[in-house]
């Protein structure tokens, strides 16, 4: 789980990418394009930065990325029909690699003017990403991750998705170790210098309950109510946390 400071390098260049097609991305939501626009045009950043979509054929996914609006927690895939219109929210979840070495990271835009609570629900993923990152340091475990994430959202009167999870990453979009966005605590893996994680709470602003729609993909709210994702990749420090999808 701990990478050589050469993988880092490919990490850290495959997560600039990342971040960088992500904030291209965000500029284009507004009302009246369509969930697929933002896939066409992530794919063509993805090819002119010269590397290739993590999440396409990952265990059979159909897209080069995720987008997901309002009540759709994660893993939307980017439809022609699909219209984004005011008010609405929208994740957009990007993994590329570069190099053989993977980078993951997502976040959620408003369109147009929204609603107070889906503000603040925004910003208590975004929150709740650097709360959880307060405690990843070395010789602290993955449980102190998960519990001070939760204990953000819960503080701001939201509820953690606890069917899907943060993850390391590296050759592998997924690795070990997994990291909720729940937990105790003390409790599970520990934290070591040269981990990278994928840090990513998925918060509802009403029930935590999920399902999966029948395109075998698609996470819903169950109770329908707005849903928000916000993930950085991070290596492990002593002497701090360096979010690698800046
Ligand atoms: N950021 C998400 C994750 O790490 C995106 C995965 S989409 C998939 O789970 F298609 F690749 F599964
Ligand atoms: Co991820």
């Amino acid at each position: 789980m701990v990478k050589t400071t050469c993988e880092i390098a490919k990490i850290k260049t495959a997560c600039g990418i990342c971040k960088k097609i992500l904030v291209e991305l965000g500029c284009m939501v507004e009302a009246g394009i369509a969930t697929y626009d933002i896939e066409e045009k992530g794919e063509e950043l993805i090819r002119k930065n010269g590397v290739v979509s993590a999440f396409r054929n990952y265990n059979g996914y159909p897209a080069g990325l995720c987008v997901s609006v309002n009540e759709e927690v994660v893993h939307g895939i980017p439809s022609k029909g699909k219209m984004l219109k005011e008010g609405d929210i929208v994740s957009i979840d990007i993994g590329v690699v570069y190099r053989g070495y993977c980078g993951d990271c997502a976040d959620t835009f408003p369109v147009g003017k929204i609603q107070e609570i889906h503000k603040k629900l925004i910003e208590a993923a975004r929150g709740s990403f650097y709360a959880g990152i307060s405690a990843a340091l070395p010789d602290l475990k993955v449980g102190d991750i998960g519990a001070a994430i939760e204990n953000f959202v819960k503080s701001n009167n939201f509820s953690v998705v606890k069917e899907f999870a943060g993850h390391g990453i590296g050759k592998n979009l997924h690795e070990y170790p997994e990291v909720p966005n729940f937990g105790r605590s003390g409790t599970g893996e520990v934290l070591k210098e040269g981990m990278v994680l994928a840090i990513e709470p998925m918060i509802n602003q009403h029930k935590a309950a999920v399902r999966i729609l029948d395109d075998g993909w698609t996470v819903v709210t169950k109770d329908g109510g707005y849903a928000a994702h916000y993930e950085n990749c991070v290596l492990i420090m002593k002497r701090g946390p360096e979010i690698l999808t800046v």
